[in-house]
């Protein structure tokens, strides 16, 4: 009894003085509880750090977006091929989701060796080989000439722009393939893929280890929004809210971030802690300087450090006599699995005794005690190591919820984490001392990353049909280059239709005489009133021309015109003008002055003089009664008279486009075009007299307001009109009438783009597929509001913000989409105007018979002045089209008051030797 009393003794006496022994050489090793708090507040700091914009490039915890928003909700299904390289084995699955209820999910799997000389070889081998697996893969399971999506889960750090591409910032761990870095790997693998013709593969996602580990474990357990590996490497990864993540534009929901934390210390930070014999593991590693916490941490390294520190305590006569082996000089001789055998419960100091015998040494019982013990403080720093940036993110995740206490589930694993048999129970006790008001479940992941790889892949695959549909709905707005040349030819036709006196009658292209003969000379002078009715705003104006000099003054007054006066009976119209221009008059103390006024009326009038004009039909939001076919000219005079407060001497009526024309003219003789790209569409030109057949007279020119809107209203132009267009053309005042200018116009494109929305909506595309009452709002989009959601610089929070004036209650996505309707509405609109006037002054050029024509179009209107794109498409299609003319555009800053005016003086001229005789 006393015997046995006395073995225990000694043996206790001789554990505690080598462990005693340990613990003063590896010293430094052993953390305290206050420095591992201290490297959790550090860590929080690099995770600020790689968040920031500013600070993320030169942060060395990279902090990368994953493009993974959500994680599984159960809905995810399908069958997925699946990729795992990186670890420590690499395995190509078969993954089978399906939903119904029973979240089922089935898999195959095959492992193919990755010997050195292929992941430290060539880059393009390493990718031609991993595509050979998987072809092999594909052979085996009988799935050839099978479509199917791959998810490939690629355990190194990449920078993601999206889900489906990724370049490789820097090899980790074994991996040392050369011409890899910076390069995209999906592409890489897709192109090794294309050797193999019966491979029929796309590669939906790529993933980080952590990633897909957080993933199969959420598919389990919703809870879970952390995956962290301790595997041969080390890294973790977690639901970051989107508001913080600086790199990626938008700011509602969560996106994982993969940490890769194995960086962490890279620029120093962990100097402090870092040993000698850290340093010299790091030095003999493939990338030295590089995965410094990894380093210290993670099952490639464990064994080699303990290898470190044996061999130098050999060397201080610490251990083993003082005698060194040749294979404990040898490099990677101890593996994580040794330290893992060498610290089990019980039969761990007889592990230790057969480790060191095998690697050629004769250790005594002290030997292994104090062995053992090593393998204890290495393993135990790596689990409190890896405990300190665990508790960061959970505080982080608690401090992003803004809770008191978080309750949250961790994805775990990696082969040191599963096979060593302390490690999860250290790990788990020291997280729950540092964060004390998290509570956290470990789940191990049984089937390792594949699981939630092909749920990231399932998610993607949904987000690739959807994005189909989208697309077919823009390229019904994708016009060709033939069908731009086709509208300009038929475009072409109807303009001579209308101005042949057989055709003129049936033609949509109505081509008015505007009976204006002539460019201002400079000659022009005296105080005008100018009407501008038709456009976005109605205004009064006084137009002061001085003679000699081109100069002109203008005070004007804007007037608003109420829908119900636009819609209501011709006398309430008319008398509202003459109210306005009684209040204008009264505001400009010029009560009771008789002058003679302009009036740009901006519809079609068919005239048979200057000063008379029939309106033939209202367009755009006008539809007031007893107006069309009246001349508006005297309904003006009556209104007037009706008032009998003043007189005015009404001299003229012109289209807002020959107006325009006129005061883009006065700066620039060679402006012989008109253009109005605002609420409607319009243009005028200066036209040969001897072609115009329905007026008498031969000589000079006269200028024609084409009223181009009613192009194609004979169903011309029926094939490039969409189901959108048709739509947009019933809801309006005028249905059936004025097609060119409902797909050309302010007015209509946000209804265009309205009703896409709709579309799409319904088909669950946006808005999470709710039709909102805003959305069913005509008018919603206004030509401002689409300038606005264009303008290419905003940020997509601004887009979204826009939308959210609206009463759109959008995501990110959402308004990702709302801004490509928009674009792909203008920029046809664009292009259709372009084909447009390409017919016109190709025809200019061709009456002239010239080789090139250089011609000014005088343009205005809120489409081409406030959108960003309009206006150089516009001209791109011009140029593309007519590309023997020269043509200038030259905005109109006055707006058409002034060319009214200008007329006025011109016909006021004329009409004094008329009078006279
Ligand atoms: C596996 C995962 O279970 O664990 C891999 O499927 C991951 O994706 C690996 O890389 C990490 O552990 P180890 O020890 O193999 O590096
Ligand atoms: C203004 C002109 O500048 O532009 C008006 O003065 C014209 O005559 C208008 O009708 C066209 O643009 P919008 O966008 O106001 O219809
Ligand atoms: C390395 C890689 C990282 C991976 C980890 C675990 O740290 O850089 O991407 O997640 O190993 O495999
Ligand atoms: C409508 C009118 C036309 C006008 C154009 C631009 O098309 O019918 O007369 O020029 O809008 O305002």
């Amino acid at each position: 009894m006393f015997a046995v009393h006395l073995v225990a003794f000694y043996f206790t006496k001789l554990k505690e003085d080598q462990i005693k022994k340990v613990d003063r050489f590896l010293y430094h090793m052993r953390l305290s509880d206050e420095t591992l708090l201290d490297i959790m507040a550090r860590f929080q700091a690099e995770m600020e750090k790689g968040l920031g914009k500013d600070t993320n490039p030169t942060a060395s915890v990279k902090m990368l977006p994953t493009f993974v928003r959500a994680i599984p909700d159960g809905s995810e299904n399908g069958e997925f091929l699946s990729l795992d390289l990186g670890g420590s084995k690499f395995r190509v699955l078969k993954v089978q989701v399906s939903e119904e209820g029973k979240r089922n999910v089935q898999m195959e799997s095959q492992f193919y060796p990755t010997p050195n000389e292929i992941i430290r070889g060539n880059g393009t081998e390493l990718f031609e080989y991993v595509a050979d697996c998987l072809a092999d893969f594909v052979r085996t399971k009988g799935l050839q000439h099978k479509k199917l999506p791959l998810g490939f889960t690629f355990s190194f750090p990449c920078r993601q722009t999206k889900l489906e591409e990724g370049v490789l910032l820097s090899w980790t761990k074994k991996f040392k393939a050369r011409g890899v870095q910076e390069t995209d790997i999906v592409s890489r693998l897709t192109k090794a893929m294309r050797k193999h013709k019966d491979l029929d593969v796309d590669i939906l996602a790529l993933v980080n280890d952590t990633v897909g580990t957080m993933m199969t474990c959420a598919y389990d357990d919703p809870y879970c929004e952390v995956g962290v590996i301790i595997g041969t490497g080390t890294n973790a990864c977690y639901m970051e809210d989107m508001s913080n993540i600086d790199l990626v534009e938008g700011d509602e929901g969560r996106m994982c971030i993969n940490t890769e934390w194995g960086a962490f210390g890279d620029d120093g930070a962990l100097e402090d802690i870092r040993t000698e014999f850290d340093r010299e593991l790091d030095l003999g590693s493939l990338n030295p300087g590089k995965q410094l916490f990894e380093k210290m941490i993670s099952g490639l390294y464990l064994g080699e450090l303990v290898r470190l520190i044996l061999l130098n305590m050999a060397k201080a006569g610490l251990l083993f006599g003082g005698v060194k082996s040749s294979t404990l000089l040898t490099k990677g001789k101890i593996e994580t699995q040794h330290v893992a055998a060498m610290e089990k419960y019980k039969e761990g100091l007889a592990n230790t005794r057969e480790i060191l015998v095998d690697l050629g040494l004769e250790p005594s019982e002290a030997d292994c005690i104090a062995v053992q013990h090593v393998c204890t403080i290495v393993s135990f720093r790596s689990a409190n190591l890896c405990a300190s940036a665990l508790a960061a993110i959970l505080t982080r995740l608690r401090e992003n919820k803004k809770l008191a206490r978080l309750r949250t589930t961790v994805g775990m694993d990696g082969t040191l984490y599963k096979i060593h048999p302390q490690y999860p129970k250290r790990l788990h006790k020291v997280v729950r001392k540092l964060v004390p008001n998290c509570d956290v479940r470990f789940l191990l992941s049984e089937s390792g990353s594949t699981k939630g790889a092909a749920m990231v892949t399932a998610v993607a695959c949904r987000v690739q049909a959807q994005r189909k549909q989208i697309d077919e709905v823009l390229a019904l707005f994708q016009l060709t280059r033939q069908q731009l040349v086709d509208v300009q030819g038929k475009m072409r036709a109807e303009l001579e239709y209308g101005l042949k006196r057989k055709t003129h009658a049936l033609a949509t292209v109505k081509m008015l005489p505007t009976y204006v003969y002539g460019m201002p000379d400079g000659t022009e002078k005296g105080k005008y009133l100018a009407l501008d009715l038709g456009g976005t705003n109605f205004r009064v104006l006084l137009v002061k021309i001085r003679s000699g000099r081109r100069s002109v003054r203008m005070y004007n007054k804007i007037f608003a015109i109420p829908l119900e006066i636009m819609q209501g009976t011709g006398e309430e119209l008319f008398d509202h003008i003459v109210q306005c221009i009684a209040d204008f008059l009264d505001y400009m103390g010029l009560k009771g002055a008789q002058l003679p006024l302009g009036f740009t009326f901006s519809f079609p009038c068919r005239q048979a003089n200057i000063d008379k004009g029939t309106l033939i039909e209202w367009t755009k939001g006008f539809k007031a009664t007893d107006c069309e076919g009246e001349d508006v000219v005297d309904m003006l005079r009556e209104a007037i008279k009706r008032r009998n407060e003043f007189d005015l001497d009404i001299v003229a009526v012109v289209n807002d486009t020959v107006g325009t024309m006129m005061t883009c003219a006065y700066e620039d003789p060679n402006c012989e075009i008109g253009l109005i790209a605002g609420t409607g569409s319009n243009m005028c030109y200066m036209e040969e007299m001897r072609n115009i057949e329905l007026v008498e007279g031969n000589e000079g020119k006269m200028c024609i307001n084409t009223e181009w809107g009613g192009f194609g209203d004979n169903g011309c132009i029926d094939d490039i009109r969409t189901q959108y267009d048709m739509e947009v053309d019933e809801g309006s005042l005028n249905p059936g009438k004025q097609r060119y200018e409902k797909m050309t116009s302010g007015m209509y494109l946000g209804e265009i783009v309205r009703q896409i929305l709709i579309d799409l909506t319904k088909q669950g595309l946006l808005f999470r597929g709710r039709i909102s009452e805003r959305l069913r709002t005509r008018g919603i989009f206004e030509t401002k509001f689409l300038s606005q959601i264009e303008s290419d610089r905003l940020a997509l929070l601004q887009v979204r913000r826009i939308l959210q004036q609206l009463g759109l209650d959008s995501t990110c996505e959402d308004s990702i989409v709302v801004k490509e309707v928009c674009g792909a509405v203008s920029r046809r609109a664009a292009q259709l105007c372009g084909a447009g006037l390409a017919a016109i002054v190709e025809k200019r050029r061709q009456d002239q018979r010239l080789e090139h024509l250089k011609i000014t179009v005088g343009v205005d209107g809120t489409l081409y002045k406030l959108h960003p794109h309009f206006s150089l498409v516009l001209q791109e299609t011009v140029k593309e089209l007519a590309p023997q003319c020269d043509v200038m555009f030259l905005l109109s800053e006055d707006g058409s008051g002034k060319g009214a005016a200008l007329i006025t003086a011109v016909a006021k001229r004329l009409q004094q030797p008329r009078r006279e005789n």
